[in-house]
């Protein structure tokens, strides 16, 4: 296996993104969508979740993501639909005052840092337009995934190169200090929640879980100040899978936990 990008995982996306997907629902009706509104899904990904949003909607739809495998597959998969799908960063969106709603599901941890992120997508929207995230949060996002790759910093066959992996994520908390990047952009909160929910899963799926997110940043060379070896990536998975399965209960099964940060902010 190859280090991971979202290019490169984009083709098993849809399939192993069963987390993401659930904690959406919260953000719809966060977000509450006119039938009318023109959205921007930033960080769409491959499009399923933008799919939901053309259900809702017949105002324009535009999907952004950086990665362009991402936006190849959504533009497959659901560009017939009478949606945009654009390869942008979220610091360069270039829309001025056009979006109702900008909806961004699973992808603010990503923007570090987050305030050129937010500055461009205050532009993009117009006057009392909203944004609505939802995100995993707090730098112990999920306590499983923290406790597997704890077991990666360990193992004498991949400390080394873990010890040369810089994060490319952020993360906040609280939710007053998520809330404190928006007003600082610009915005008026209308509410900001950090919730923490568990549901249970195999661990195989727990493994696609991580592999379809965190696998992206982990496993990424970008993010590594030394060459990724094969036997580092294939030693990290294998590690990362058996403490999955190590976290099981009797029945099989994993408690998977998250925090994750909803927030949603108006520009007046
Ligand atoms: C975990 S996926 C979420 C996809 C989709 N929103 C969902 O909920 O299933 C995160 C997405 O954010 C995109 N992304 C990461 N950094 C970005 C940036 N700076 N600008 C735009 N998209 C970004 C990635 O390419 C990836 O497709």
């Amino acid at each position: 296996m190859k280090p991971s990008d979202f290019s490169c995982i984009a083709s098993e996306y849809e399939k192993t993104s069963l987390v993401q997907n659930s904690a959406s629902d919260a953000l719809f009706e966060l977000l509450a969508i006119g039938e009318t509104e023109y959205v921007m899904d930033l960080g769409c990904g491959t499009g399923h979740i933008t799919k939901t949003i053309r259900e809702i909607t017949g105002g324009k739809i535009v999907g952004i993501d950086s990665a362009d495998g991402m936006i190849r597959e959504a533009h497959q998969n659901y560009g017939h639909l009478g949606i945009d799908f654009e390869v942008r960063p979220a610091h360069h969106l270039e829309y001025f005052e056009q979006f109702d709603v900008v909806f961004c599901n699973s992808t603010f941890q990503w923007f570090k840092p987050p305030e050129p992120a937010l500055r461009s997508c205050y532009q993009a929207l117009r006057k009392n337009g909203r944004i609505g995230i939802q995100a995993p949060a707090r730098n112990v996002y999920s306590p499983n995934f923290i406790e597997a790759v704890g077991k990666v910093s360990a193992d004498t066959s991949t400390k080394e190169t873990f010890e040369q992996f810089e994060s490319p994520w952020f993360f906040c908390e609280t939710p007053e200090e998520y809330a404190s990047l928006f007003t600082e952009a610009g915005f008026e909160i209308v509410s900001s929640k950090i919730e923490k929910i568990t549901t249970t899963y195999t661990p195989e799926e727990v493994f696609g879980i991580f592999d379809s997110g965190a696998a992206a940043g982990y496993l990424n060379q970008s993010y590594y100040k030394l060459p990724l070896t094969q036997e580092y990536i294939d030693n990290f998975r294998s590690i990362v899978r058996s403490s999955f399965i190590e976290q099981a209960n009797e029945d099989g099964k994993v408690e998977l936990t998250f925090f994750r940060i909803y927030l949603i902010a108006k520009k007046s």
